[in-house]
């Protein structure tokens, strides 16, 4: 592959929310931008920005050297696509939301088809595209990434290349999006109903929130630095004096009307470490604990 494509016609296929978001961005970025959406209204809405709309999934794509699909999820880009779509030379750039196996599917498929495939991740929203703030990972063949990165850099101010494993963009997608900020955030939500009727104001709560996240950043560095060296032990705080803490907080929590889901999940793992007679280590042990599949609970 050459290592620039000047001159790219993009295709973008999906204009909802992110799919428009992601046009306008190519389109300020200075690039040849055709839209596509299965419903035609939401891509003729971006003519009125300049951008090119086509009522042909098959000719926006004819026109393009670059394919990027926003559509819901992987059965959507399929249907979309329709099944033998002539993608020779072509870059797709799968930006929909899917699973480290669809990833690899897909980039079968592609390659089948002739075409090159790069599987994205957003880790952001809609006005985020195309600032320099934006997080966007994606993982597949480099010489494939290297080839359409300065198109990429319109949509994530700084791409992130994860690694020639197609499947890993999505899987820090799912660890990262999924497994640690969806949960972060539920608990943060009802943390926020506790304190605010128990009288602590979210003016106090977004003050004091900047302290703790530093906090925060400190932990998840020495979880991360126990799980790399396999030393759990800790001079600090243990799973036992975290899990009594988390008994206390819980009971108070229920006294007082309010929801703690997210804490009971918490104290449930914290069961799971002190099952495994493990509760004397610091919270990095709670990595090496069994996943919960049946036949394989403690
Ligand atoms: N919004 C975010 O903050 C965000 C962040 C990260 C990742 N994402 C990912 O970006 C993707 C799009 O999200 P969105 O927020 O733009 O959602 P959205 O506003 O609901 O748009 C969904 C898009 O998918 C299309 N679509 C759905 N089913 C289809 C099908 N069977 N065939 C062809 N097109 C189909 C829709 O077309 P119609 O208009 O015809 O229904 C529309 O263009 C998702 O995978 C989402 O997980 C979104």
């Amino acid at each position: 592959m050459t290592s620039e494509v000047p001159g790219a016609t993009v295709a973008v296929l999906g204009c909802g929310l992110m799919g428009s978001a992601v046009a306008r961005a190519l389109a300020r970025g200075g690039h040849d931008v055709v839209v596509w959406n299965r419903s035609p209204a939401k891509a003729q809405a971006l003519e009125a920005e300049g951008i090119r709309a086509d009522s042909s999934v098959e000719r926006a794509v004819a026109a393009a050297s670059i394919v990027i699909s926003v559509v819901r999820d992987t059965d959507a880009l399929r249907e979309a696509l329709g099944a033998q779509p002539r993608l020779d030379g072509r870059t797709l750039v799968n930006l929909t939301t899917g699973s480290p196996a669809q990833a690899a599917e897909t980039l079968t498929w592609v390659t089948e088809r002739g075409g090159h495939y790069l599987d994205g991740v957003i880790g952001a929203f809609p006005d985020d595209i195309g600032r320099d703030h934006c997080v966007v990972y994606f993982a597949g063949p480099r010489p494939v990434y290297d080839a359409v990165e300065h198109v990429l850099r319109a949509v994530a101010g700084t791409p992130t290349f994860v690694s020639e494993d197609v499947g890993s963009a999505s899987v820090l997608d799912v660890g990262i999006v999924g497994m640690f900020v969806m949960p972060t955030l539920v608990a943060f939500a009802e943390a926020v109903a506790y304190m605010t009727e128990r009288g602590v104001g979210a003016d106090v709560i977004r003050q004091t929130l900047v302290r703790d996240l530093s906090a925060l950043r400190h932990q998840m560095s020495d979880l991360l630095t126990g799980v790399e060296t396999g030393d759990h032990a800790t001079d600090q705080a243990t799973v036992q004096t975290y899990a009594h803490a988390a008994d206390v907080f819980l009971e108070e929590v229920r006294a007082s009307g309010s929801r703690g889901r997210l804490l009971e999940a918490a104290i449930d793992v914290f069961g799971d470490v002190r099952d495994a007679g493990l509760g004397g280590d610091g919270l990095s042990v709670i990595a090496t604990l069994p996943a919960a599949h049946p036949g394989n609970e403690f």
